[in-house]
């Protein structure tokens, strides 16, 4: 197959591709997602074909307004509108009870769905045409760094899907929050594009699922099932290196030779001679170290670097989300050098 590269003038023939049961490259502010008619189980089955997805990871429904929540979801709370009308269009997934209509390709038999409305204005365009909730998970093969631009999701989907929208770079950079509104304290069960603290600020208490800050033991099984899985991983090995940033350069310059690759923040660049460097952004710019990290984690493959060593933001705000990814993409290996150096 060949695919075919769109751009904003094409919304026609997007929405068309959708409509046909075929999969398309879609933008949106968090990530590029792959997208296909989320009401029709062989289009949603294509989907994880063309990731290798496994068969237990549910997809989300991407909707262009909060009045489609109740074509795909019954019970829906009042907490529900009330985050949609703060957060959507925005970086925010709900979980939400799911109606017969949603296919159990798209929840993998789960009785919720994920909901989101995406703010990217042709991907909302596209949608509207085609008339169809769309399931999309990240256009990444699976396993890999989610891609946060067109030439990112063709590296990993060349040949195998219909098409991709280009819609310029994502202006968040890592996925959406998932918030689950179906347990008894909403919770948590991604961090992402929508910061706790201001979900917190919406609804008053939310609970974090075990899964966003530490590794699962064997037979564990997190609430969001893709959150079991290595994730967003490069093909060297990763090493997070926790605490502050002088001393977390130094650490790092320590392990550094030829084959080291460093994620590091621009102030510290100038300080591994000897690695191969790339910047997120300033220590101080959660926003720019979200738009960067899955660039950075992409960046070794196809590099001789044989070992990664990342520094990482603290858990405020953005860097929870930030952190998070570079953790999973580290597999949970991290050393924090306040606790490795007395
Ligand atoms: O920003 C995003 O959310 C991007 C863009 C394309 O919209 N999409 C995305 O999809 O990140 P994906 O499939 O890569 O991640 C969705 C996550 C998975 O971890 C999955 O397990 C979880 O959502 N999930 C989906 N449905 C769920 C459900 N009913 N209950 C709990 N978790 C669910
Ligand atoms: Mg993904």
């Amino acid at each position: 197959m060949k695919t075919k590269l769109l751009t904003e003038q094409d919304i026609p023939a997007a929405a068309a591709i959708l409509r046909d049961g075929g999969l398309l490259g879609i933008p949106t502010e968090t990530v590029y997602g792959l997208g296909a008619n989320g009401l029709d189980p062989e289009a949603v089955r294509h989907i994880f074909e063309a990731k290798g997805r496994p068969q237990d990871n549910p997809l989300i429904l991407h909707i262009p307004e909060a009045s489609w929540l109740e074509r795909c979801c019954h019970d829906i709370p009042d907490a529900a509108y009330v985050l949609a009308e703060k957060f959507w269009p925005g970086p925010l997934t709900m979980i939400l009870p799911r109606r017969e209509v949603v296919p159990d390709a798209v929840t993998c038999g789960l009785d919720t769905v994920g909901m989101r409305c995406p703010n990217h204005p042709v991907t909302l365009e596209i949608i509207r045409a085609a008339g169809i909730p769309v399931a999309a998970p990240s256009g990444n093969r699976s396993g890999r760094p989610s891609p946060t631009c067109a030439a990112h999701m063709l590296e990993d989907m060349d040949g195998r899907i219909d098409a991709i929208v280009d819609g310029g770079p994502c202006g968040v950079g890592v996925e959406s929050t998932i918030i689950d509104l179906t347990s008894p304290v909403p919770r948590l069960l991604r961090p992402g594009g929508l910061p706790l603290e201001e979900l917190r600020e919406a609804l008053g208490e939310v609970a974090v699922d075990k899964a966003v800050l530490a590794p699962l033991s064997a037979g564990e099984k997190p609430k969001a099932p893709g959150m079991k899985y290595r994730h967003y991983a490069p093909k060297a090995p990763v090493t997070v290196v926790a605490g502050e940033g002088g001393e977390t350069a130094r650490y790092i310059r320590q392990q550094t030779g030829e084959h080291t690759g460093v994620i590091c923040f621009d102030e510290y660049a100038d300080q591994f001679p000897n690695g191969v460097i790339r910047t997120i952004g300033s220590s101080h710019d959660i926003s720019e170290q979200a738009r960067r990290v899955f660039d950075a984690l992409r960046a070794f493959d196809g590099t001789d670097v044989t070992a990664i060593f990342a520094q990482c933001p603290g858990d405020a705000g953005l860097g929870l989300a930030v952190a998070n990814r570079l953790k999973k993409a580290a597999g949970f290996q991290i050393v924090d050098v306040e606790e490795a150096e007395p």
